[in-house]
């Protein structure tokens, strides 16, 4: 790999008139820049270093060119900013670290959307759609908040639109802005129901201020949506248990959980909506079931949900070491719970749900051997009798949660009884 620092240089639709001198200087000096074609056309016939385009797919040429180029002065031109979902996070990832670049910054679209709309960037959500479905905007619509989407292109504010007038957006304010900071910048405005906008330019940032319509269910932040928000047959963890469950997982920013019997996905999806950066994946045998998984997950804003249709144990084999395992369904199956466990890591969560006596005795068995919490968690609701009000008990549910421990293996639980103390094991 390559020895000399490879220098990022940001440069927006302003072109070379627009770079800092130390970005024009280290361009200047470059004896290669890599770029894509469009960029490279911004540069003046003073800079006489090889000019190399980026071949597509972009990421797997990266480690062939630096490794083509090494011991040269490399320059590589970005959009804007370099680290703000720009080539900068892919040239470390592939140099593993950051000490062979030095980036030069140029302002980001979303920075200049900012200082347009004269709105507080750090009090705007940023949504990527470059790479990412459109359902990946859902969990950031939030009344009364402001986002800016990155388009995938020219197209993007349109389906936007769609998508909000559909969810209960409609009344939003769009704004869109394209070639930001270039002498082509346009803004156009308008709601989003009934955009009334054609495609314009493939360069655009659009800003929506978030409104809903009358009606439109609110999706809060804390997990235990209400159980209507989700498509189901029955087979759902229901609020209350599911946002104590959710407590229990304790999901933490970039973690992965398996959710095991994912039934309609409830678990996985509320896990994934915590933190942008959580990842699910939820295995189901029942392939109706799995279909419903991946469109809740569509629909609450976590389509990267990744929904395997097979019967655990055996449809747990290769899947990546979880942060944290949640097992609602197939308890009972030969092995399942061993291989839940020996999958986790020293300091995972294991949380398992069960409303049978069968899978309560294996989970009673696993308490003592291993330690944890058992919870029962009994839940009424107030219904009316007659013309009178009282409570309808749903079958309560035996939660087992332990965490794998890091050190020497935890002092099984000793069986009490509640009369002569503790009991020999
Ligand atoms: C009670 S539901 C889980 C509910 C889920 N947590 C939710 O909120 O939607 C149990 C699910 O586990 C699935 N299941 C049972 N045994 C399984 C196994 N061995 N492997 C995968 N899924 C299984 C069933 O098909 C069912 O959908």
């Amino acid at each position: 790999m390559s020895t000399a620092p490879v220098t990022v240089v940001g440069i927006g639709a302003d072109g070379w008139p627009g770079l800092a001198p130390g970005s024009r200087a280290a361009l200047r000096e470059a004896e290669v820049v890599i770029g894509g074609p469009r960029q490279l056309e911004l540069l003046p016939e003073d800079c006489t270093g090889e000019r190399v385009a980026w071949p597509s797919p972009l990421r797997p040429a990266v480690p062939g060119l630096l490794a083509a180029h090494a011991g040269r002065r490399v320059c590589v031109l970005a959009s804007g900013d370099p680290m703000f979902f720009g080539i900068g996070r892919t040239l470390v990832d592939v140099l593993g670290d950051a000490a062979g670049l030095r980036v030069l910054p140029h302002p980001s679209s979303v920075s200049y959307a900012c200082a347009r709309l004269g709105w507080p960037l750090d009090d705007t959500e940023v949504v990527s759609l470059v790479g990412r479905p459109l359902s990946s905007l859902v969990a950031a619509l939030h009344p009364g908040r402001r986002l800016l989407v990155l388009s995938a292109g020219a197209g993007t504010p349109a389906e936007v639109a769609a998508l909000l007038a559909a969810r209960g957006f409609g009344p939003s304010r769009l704004t869109l802005l394209e070639q930001l900071g270039g002498p082509r910048e346009r803004r156009v405005e308008g709601p989003a129901e009934g955009w009334p906008h054609p495609p314009g330019d493939a360069l655009n940032v659009l800003a929506v201020e978030c409104r809903a319509a009358d009606g439109t269910p609110r999706l809060p932040l804390t997990p235990g949506l209400p159980d209507e928000s989700f498509e189901h047959d029955g087979q759902l963890t229901k609020r209350h248990v599911r946002a104590v469950t959710l407590a229990t997982l304790a999901p933490a920013p970039g973690e992965l959980l398996w959710d095991v019997g994912g039934g309609s996905g409830s678990i996985g999806v509320e896990w994934m909506r915590a933190h942008r950066s959580c990842r699910a994946v939820a295995v189901e045998r029942d392939p109706v079931r799995a279909g419903r998984i991946a469109r809740n997950a569509e629909a609450l804003g976590v389509p990267a949900l990744r929904v395997v249709t097979g019967a655990a144990p055996a449809a747990l084999a290769g899947l990546p070491t979880p942060d944290a395992v949640f097992v609602g369904g197939g308890l009972t199956a030969p092995g399942l719970l061993e291989a839940c466990w020996e999958a986790l890591p020293a300091g995972g969560r294991l949380v398992a749900n069960t409303v049978t006596l069968e899978s309560e005795a294996l989970l009673t068995g696993w308490y003592r051997r291993h330690g944890g919490e058992l919870t029962r968690l009994a839940v009424a609701r107030a219904v009316p009798v007659g013309g009178f009000t009282g409570w309808r008990q749903a079958m309560p549910v035996t939660q087992w949660s332990v965490t794998k421990p890091r050190g020497p293996v935890a002092e099984p639980v000793q069986p009490v009884d509640p009369v002569q103390g503790e009991l020999q094991p």
